[in-house]
This record gives structure tokens, sequence and C-alpha cells, in this order.
């Protein structure tokens, strides 16, 4: 795969999920915690898919329709059309069956992830397998109903997305040759997804024991909490120190302002960034954040000599000077205030919102914006599923703790909207179930034969993975966890490997790790004679 596409394609992409993510019911978006976390992966001919054989297959943009059971526990509800896509250019019979998810997302150009551009794809490659892209319930086009009113998403909650993939892999009908009787109990299924989707594949394996028989979970966020103020944490740790020890200096000032200063003084402090019009002070302080978010779409290929991040732009307007970076220490207040306020006046804002109002395009105050129920809108069924059962709410760190996120933004500011979105759900701001859905599906403690997790160091949701600083978990030969120097799902994508030894030495660890366990794979329903003859050799070929 070209090089400049895929950054280009990344940059187009992080263009759209900017746009994405800042309007939410044609407004801003109040939360900065919402960004849809897997990058696209651009195939340079779509159209053109070749068997290794030699034979022409569909193209991987083929869309894929399967009956999906509205509800789990009421089957006489009917079906919908659950989207897919799928590919078995390397698949030889006997080989797996690799189903990646793509979580939170519209999945529509999201088949690069059937390719070897991919880590999923990677693994077909490898042992002989068929690839799947499989869309989530209520995103995209994957609709139970004709809207995401509150009364259709009832139906939306982990339990029915993870009953979705059992009834998946035992009915679908696969495009591929004998594709009626490649079900889980004949074929190994490796699961595979990244961020929510990876979390989701943990707990699959832990609520469907046996069904899947391996998996492979990047960046999975497996542990829920409301207040999830380690994100912005691991961003203060990791980002270049003088910008972080100056953001930390504005925000200290901001809280200090907001919460005691004089009106003058909060109107001087909103006059900086240019946001004199806005009416509350928590809004000025989210606003704020937005200047992070960009940094769990690095990438070993987006550094500054790239010019692939938004992110180091905001740290230059800070820290270099006259063409002189800062030492370590920063510039300190004096400097970085104004400077801060200038890049936000000058630079970001207008990236953002363009002409529009301050109020009207940061303001989160009013309910009426968030009351369309339209299909294919990713942030309004995220909502549904963070304000229900896993929290996630990305805030300022707790006193005593440094931080560069203001903290008058604590979990009841997104739990706000959790009652504007869904009105006759919570009457009142109310903490989602986070403990019960740890208690369900095993949060951090979760163990699970044949799972293989697969973590960033500098991703800003590393707190809520297995290499969580505050619960390490140990990696073992069944449940191994590596961690490379990425940032969010930064191994899923192959040229990340090919780029950072610490990526590809996690994905090859996963492809040897998986091509063990798969050679010992046996069919469930046999008898033990039949089994005995039909046992399969591992098929693994070290390095590239
Ligand atoms: C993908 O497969 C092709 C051959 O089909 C190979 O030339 C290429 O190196 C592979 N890429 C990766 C990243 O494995
Ligand atoms: C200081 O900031 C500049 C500009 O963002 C950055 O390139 C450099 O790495 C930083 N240096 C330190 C020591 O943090």
């Amino acid at each position: 795969m070209a090089f400049t596409i895929l950054r280009l394609a990344l940059a187009l992409l992080v263009a759209a999920v900017s746009t994405q993510a800042l309007k939410r019911d044609g407004r801003a978006l109040g939360s900065a915690s919402l960004r849809s976390p897997l990058h696209r992966v651009e195939v340079e001919d779509p159209k053109t898919v070749t068997h290794t054989d030699g034979t022409a297959l569909p193209p991987y943009d083929t869309v894929y329709y399967f009956d999906q059971l509205i509800d789990h526990s009421n089957p006489d509800l009917g079906t919908f059309q659950q989207r897919y896509w799928h590919t078995y250019e390397f698949y030889e019979p006997g080989g797996p069956i690799t189903l990646f998810l793509t979580g939170e997302t519209n999945a529509d150009g999201f088949y690069g992830y059937l390719t070897n551009g991919t880590f999923p794809g990677q693994i077909s490659q490898q042992q002989q397998g068929a690839s799947i892209v499989l869309e989530h319930r209520f995103f995209g086009e994957s609709n139970p109903y004709s809207d995401l009113s509150e009364s259709s998403l009832e139906v939306l909650t982990i339990q029915q997305s993870i009953d979705d993939l059992e009834y998946f892999a035992r009915n679908v009908n696969l495009p591929m040759p004998n594709g009626a009787n490649l079900g889980p109990d004949k074929a190994p299924w490796i699961l595979v997804g990244g961020s929510y989707g990876g979390a989701l594949t943990a707990w699959t394996m832990v609520n469907k024991p046996g069904l899947f028989y391996a998996g492979y979970a990047s960046s999975a966020v497996v542990q829920a909490s409301t207040y999830f103020w380690q994100y912005y944490d691991i961003i203060r740790q990791f980002m270049p120190q003088n910008c972080s020890a100056d953001v930390q200096a504005v925000i200290e000032r901001v809280d200090a302002t907001f919460t005691s200063g004089s009106s003058a003084e909060i109107d001087d402090l909103k006059n900086n960034f240019g946001l004199q019009d806005m009416t509350h002070l928590d809004d000025v302080a989210s606003a704020l954040r937005f200047n992070f978010g960009s940094w769990q779409d690095l990438t070993p290929y987006s550094d500054e000599t790239t010019g692939g991040s938004a992110f180091f732009d905001f740290c230059d307007a800070l820290e270099v000077k006259d063409g002189v970076s800062s030492d370590e220490n920063g510039w300190g207040l004096e400097y970085a205030l104004p400077a801060w306020g200038n890049y936000w006046k000058t630079t970001y804002y207008p990236s953002i919102c363009g002409g529009a109002n301050a109020e009207d395009c940061l303001g989160t105050y009013n309910p009426n914006a968030y009351t369309s129920t339209a299909v294919d809108n990713w942030v309004r069924s995220w909502e549904w599923l963070i304000c229900n059962e896993m929290g996630f709410f990305q805030d300022g760190a707790p006193s005593g703790t440094p931080t560069i996120v203001s903290r008058l933004l604590s979990p009841v500011y997104e739990e706000r909207l959790c009652t504007y979105y869904f009105p006759n759900k919570f009457s009142t701001a109310t903490d989602p179930r986070a403990d019960a859905t740890n208690t369900a599906y095993g949060g951090w403690d979760l163990n699970v034969d044949r799972l293989f997790f697969a973590n960033g160091k500098r991703d800003p949701w590393r707190d809520a993975t297995t290499s969580s600083d505050s619960h390490t978990r140990e990696s073992t030969g069944l449940m191994p966890v590596a961690e490379s120097d990425g940032f969010h799902c930064t191994d899923l994508i192959s040229e990340a490997g090919e780029l950072d030894d610490t990526v590809r030495a996690v994905q090859q660890q996963a492809l040897s790790s998986l091509a063990a366990w798969l050679g010992a794979w046996q069919p469930a329903e046999q008898d033990e004679s039949e089994r005995r003859g039909r046992r399969r050799s591992a098929k693994f070929s070290p390095g590239r």
C-alpha cells in the first residue's frame, strides 16, 4: 500500500471526523470525549480482488446483508438487515473465519479491514482464512428500527450486540464455497476489534465461552468507568513536556478565575480565547479540551515532520517563540495564556466553528439541540451506550493530581447531556451502570483463553485496558497482554508495524500465538475417531 495514499486518506478522514465530531444535531459537540476511534485504511483498487489461486473474487466494497434478530430476548419481533463485507482471497478449506468489529461507527469504507493492510487481514493471509467486517447494530445502515428514538434504542445494549455476534456466526451463509457450513462448530472463528470493538471482543468471549475459538483485542476498553479522567492524564504524561507544563499552568488559572475571580477577570479570560459570547463557564472550560482530542488519532506515521497532526500545531503555537522552542519547563503562564488564546482565535476556532457564534457552536445548554432521531448518527447511538452502560466521561483530574483539563468538568457535565438526548430515560443526571457492566463481563479481571490483548503505551484509553497503570494484567500464554509504544488501536494498521518496531513486535507475537492456537483447533461436534483423522496442522510462516 502506498504510504502517501494512506496518509492522504487519513488526513481526509481526520478532517471528516472533526467535522462530524464537532457537530451534533447541527450544533457543535459539547463533549470532547466523542471521537470515532478507528482509522479507515484505503485500498488502492477495491474492485480488483483475486484469490491466491488466481480466481477473480467480488470487490471488497460489495455490501452483504444478514437477517439479524431485532431483539434476542424476543425473536418474534423479527429481523433487520445487518451489513457486512467479506472476502476469501486467502482462504483454503480448513482455514479460520476472522470477524472484525467496527464498533461505534458507520462501517462504510471500512472494507480495508478485510485486506492485509490491517491486522485482521494479516491473520487471514497467514492462516489462509476468510475475512468479515461487521457493522454494529444502530450504526450506519444496520438499524433494527427506522429511527433512533428512545423506544427503538431499548434494544441497543451491550448484551444484544454480543448476542448479534453469536446469531451471526451460527446462521450466516457466507458468500463463498461451502459458505453455509462454516459456523463456529465447523471452523475456528477469530473475533477481532479495536477500542469499544475490542472490549466487545473480550466481553463476547467471556459471555459466550467456546463460541469464538480465539480473539485479538486492540486497545480494548474492557473496564467501564463513569469518571474517566485518566484519559487526559495519559496525554499529560506523554505529550511534549513543555506543552504539558504550560497547559497545566493555563488550566490552573482558568479554574482559579472561573471559581473565584471577579466578573471582570472572568470576562478577560473568556476574551482571551474569543469566547466572550459564551454563557456557561463549564462550556468554555470544555471547549479548551478539544485541543487534545487529536492525540488519540496519532500514529507512527503522523508526527511533526509529516505534518500529520493538529496536536503538534497546537503545541507549536504555545512553545515556539520567535522560532525557538522552550525547554521542558515551558515558557510559563504569561506567555502561554495569550499564545493559546491567539491560536484559538486565529486558527482553531475558525477550523471548528467557521463564522458561527461561539454559544451556537460550542454551547451545550440548549436541550432542543439533541432531539433529532434520524438514523446513521453515531454520536446519538454512542451516547445511548455510554449514558446507560459505560460512562467513559473524560473530565478534569481529581484535585491533588496535575491536570490538563479543567476541574470544573466532572461526569455531571456529560450526564446532563444524557438528560437532553434521552429525557424519558434520564429525568436527572444519573451515573451509568459501569459497575454492573464490569460485573457482567469481568472488566480488568476478565479471564478468557486464547484472547490476545494488544495495547499502546501512549493510548489515552490505556487505563481502561488490561495495561492500565493501576491494574496491569500479567501476560500469560493463553491470555497474552502485549504493549507497544503506540497510540489508540495503532497495531490494527499493518503500516504502523512497518514504521515502529514495537508495534511490529506486538503484531508478530500475536500472529505466532494465533498460529499455535489454531494448530490445536478441533471441530466441536465430531467424535473422537473422526477428530483424530482430521486434525489440522498449524499454518505459520514466520516473518514476511
Ligand atoms: C500483503 O500481501 C501481498 C501479497 O498478496 C504482499 O505483497 C504484501 O507484502 C502484504 N502486505 C503486508 C503488510 O503483509
Ligand atoms: C517543546 O515544544 C516543541 C514545540 O511543540 C517540541 O517540538 C519540543 O519537543 C518540546 N520540547 C520539550 C523538551 O518538551
